[in-house]
């Protein structure tokens, strides 16, 4: 039984740390991690390696930057050819990002099994491209491994039969828990003078890809920075717009504090010690949620409402009036105890694991009939796996 992890972007390192590691913890050895190299250099790549202790990828397809569909079609011949080289009965990929579809394209249609972690997630807004990146990959994958009921619930209404839906937990939220204490423990970026910030971050293109849009945002957060000092993380397509826009010098006499990417600890680090975080991210929503830090999203849509339900967040779109008024109402409202979202429990990565080494081909025949009767029978995945693995002793624990 040979697995192919596929890691891509930013968002997906988080997401495979866990994933690698119950591989791991379970004893199975044929496992190869592939990056595509959609992100490449340090600040996006490297140093979540490093601060996450992910093995070193055994293969980088290296496909860089690039258009939408150059970038998906050059991952997907890339790794075309490893899944020939390779044979894996799986590919598991993450997230949402255009290295998640082309993988999970390229390996589908050589008739190779694909497990999707992340999904049924849906923002029902099509101009993004993650969301056709999701609906594409949850349309193609034969293992369907999501986050929350909602995003379940998402993949029935889709007409997704209940087989193929396996409600886990989450991944980031394993990799958050896992590494906090190490976080905190992080010094805070040398530039900042203040112990009282708030935290922005901002890349989609909805939001920094237009000059006029750009330019309103920033004159509303450069308002907010009277009221608070904003530290900003800027990635590499907003500071390349800013640049552009020459919205980078209005900056400089405000109290926005523009530093480099961040990798995984140094911010967390940073969020977890802050007032509040501004953000357009997909991840950041989930983390500000456990971490019970308010989260103002500046979209008019998330993927993930449970954010919203049960977390700290709440969407404010991008007028800098409405964004403004949530920074005041968060600043003045007294700290609220959020609920946990079921399963985010830092166990999703071993939920999804077990289910993987449970499927056809890992275990003996018996033990496989035993299974699709304990399905049938409505067990949670993970009881199940975990009493055939004991009763079998497959693996040493
Ligand atoms: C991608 C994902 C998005 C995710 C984000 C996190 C898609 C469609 N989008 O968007 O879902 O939230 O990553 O960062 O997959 N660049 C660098 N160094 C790098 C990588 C990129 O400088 O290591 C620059 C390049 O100029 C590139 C630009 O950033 O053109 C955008 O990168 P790209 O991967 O195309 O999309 P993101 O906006 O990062």
């Amino acid at each position: 039984m040979k697995h192919l992890l596929v890691a891509g972007a930013r968002p997906n390192f988080m997401k495979v740390a866990p994933i690698m590691e119950a591989f791991r913890v379970r004893e199975q050895k044929q496992v190869l991690l592939v990056h595509t190299g959609q992100h490449y250099d340090e600040e996006m790549s490297d140093n979540f390696f490093a601060d996450l202790q992910i093995p070193k990828p055994n293969l980088n397809l290296e496909v860089g930057s690039g258009s939408h569909s150059q970038q998906t079609a050059r991952v997907m011949t890339a790794f075309e050819a490893v899944c020939n080289e390779h044979r894996p009965d799986w590919v598991i990929v993450v997230g949402d990002v255009n290295s998640t579809l082309a993988c999970a394209l390229a390996a589908k249609k050589l008739g190779i099994h694909v497990a999707h972690v992340e999904a049924g997630l849906r923002s029902r807004d099509r101009s993004m491209p993650e969301e056709i990146n999701r609906l594409c990959t949850d349309a193609i994958s034969d293992l369907l491994f999501t986050t929350d009921e909602m995003a379940s619930e998402n993949l029935r209404r889709e007409g997704v039969s209940e087989e193929r839906i396996c409600f886990v937990g989450n991944t980031m939220i394993d990799t958050l828990l896992r590494n906090i204490d190490k976080a905190l423990s992080m010094p805070l970026p040398t530039e900042l003078e203040v112990r009282e910030y708030a935290v922005l971050t901002l890349h989609r293109p909805s939001n920094v890809d237009s000059k006029p849009k750009l330019t309103a945002l920033f004159e509303a957060l450069i308002d907010i920075s009277r009221s608070i000092p904003i530290v900003f993380p800027v990635h590499p397509r907003t500071r390349h717009n800013l640049q552009q826009f020459g919205i980078e010098d209005t900056c400089g006499d405000s109290r926005i504090k523009l530093i480099g990417p961040l990798s995984y600890l140094p911010f967390i680090g940073l969020t977890a010690r802050s007032l509040l975080v501004l953000t357009d991210s997909g991840g950041v929503q989930e983390e500000t949620t456990v971490l019970g830090i308010p989260c103002i999203t500046m979209r008019p849509n998330t993927e993930r409402p449970i954010t919203c339900t049960m977390g700290t967040n709440i969407l404010v779109g991008s007028e800098p009036e409405r964004i403004r008024a949530a920074v005041l109402a968060a600043l003045n409202a007294p700290p609220r105890k959020n609920k946990m979202p079921d399963k985010w429990d830092g166990n999703a990565a071993m939920r999804i694991v077990d289910v993987l080494l449970s499927e056809p081909g890992a275990l003996n025949e018996h033990t496989q009939k035993n299974i699709l009767a304990k399905k049938r029978n409505g067990d949670a995945a993970s009881q199940i796996v975990e009493g055939v693995l004991n009763e079998h002793s497959v693996s040493s624990r």
